[in-house]
């Protein structure tokens, strides 16, 4: 894997050597005994997986070029390309880019010599996103052959979808879909059930936010679109006992989940999150590895005290 871009690519084998890589990590994890310098290139904007590509890149011991785009030549009209170029000519090892256009990384990935992550790619796809919810599910349940995962909101305008529809199809998920009109996606072939079925179906509910910035939105009102397709109390409370809730987070409170269910014993949003820290670390360290960058029989491991995340 030179390249971690879609969960298209990757095999069951590498899913799960990643997920275990990752559990390895939180009790410990390597720091890098030489320089090596992570450039994060956010042309959209982000909070959970900016931020947690920093923590990974930090906990690994590497430096961290983090581009502001608001003050650097993007605003004078440099092309992804060129900015991703600049990064490698002037030291970078690793690109961590999350950019609004679909396939952003096909002009880049045979054409830089370090390795690329894809950190979010406009409705296309977010593999990280993908495999920290994938190791959310797997210490929940062990397994995913059988489960019955149901993605329910905006199927269309989400790459969170995309991704995790793929891969739990590849790993023996049973995927379902549920969508408001409108919200559906025929490229993607997966049946859709109504979000009712969906509650009391699922072992895995992976609640999705409206994209209102990748449509004209106005569509629903809040209220309305909560009462008829969002997760309210009342059908969490439908639920099977063992089912968990997932969302990649940020959340509309009131609108795809009743806020009083974004933290209720069977949300798992901000495990979601804490994941995210150590499946980047793996993903990192699997591309460097590829690349030659790090042999971890050369490096010390470095353990992580009881009670520090
Ligand atoms: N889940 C996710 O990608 O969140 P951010 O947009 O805050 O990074």
């Amino acid at each position: 894997m030179k390249h971690f871009i879609s969960t298209k690519d990757l095999t069951t084998n590498e899913m799960f050597t990643i997920l275990e890589q990752a559990e390895q990590y939180r009790r410990h994890h390597p720091k890098f005994q030489h320089q090596l310098f992570a450039a994060n290139l956010f042309f959209e904007a982000s909070t959970r997986t900016k931020m947690s590509f920093l923590v990974a890149e930090k906990k690994l011991g590497m430096e961290t070029l983090d581009l502001q785009m608001e003050s650097s030549s993007v605003t004078k009209g440099e092309s992804l390309y060129d900015t991703a170029k600049t990064c490698e000519s002037i030291g970078a090892n690793l690109l961590v880019i999350r950019h609004q256009v679909d396939d952003w990384y096909q002009d880049l990935v045979e054409r830089l010599p370090v390795p690329i992550i894809n950190a979010g790619a406009g409705k296309g796809e977010h593999p990280t996103q993908c495999m920290l919810d994938l190791l959310t599910i797997y210490q929940e349940y062990g397994y995913f052959n059988g489960l019955k995962v149901v993605i329910v909101g905006d199927i269309k305008h989400s790459r969170v979808a995309r991704s995790n529809a793929q891969a739990l199809h590849t790993l023996g998920a049973t995927v379902f879909f549920a969508a408001a009109p409108g919200f559906e996606d025929t490229t993607l072939e997966f049946p859709y059930i109504t979000i009712d079925e969906a509650v009391e179906k699922c072992d895995v509910l992976m609640l999705l936010r409206i994209q209102h910035e990748r449509h004209d939105g106005g569509q629903y009102e809040s209220e309305s679109y909560h009462e008829k397709y969002g997760l309210t109390i009342e059908r969490e409370q439908k639920m099977q006992d063992h089912a968990i809730i997932l969302h990649p987070a940020p959340v509309n409170r009131g609108v795809e989940i009743a806020s009083e269910l974004v933290e209720c014993n069977r949300s798992r949003i901000f495990k979601q999150m804490n994941n995210g820290v150590y499946i980047r670390m793996a993903i990192i360290t699997t591309l460097l590895k590829e690349w030659g960058m790090y042999d971890d029989n050369l490096t010390k491991k470095r353990n992580t005290p009881n009670g520090i995340k």
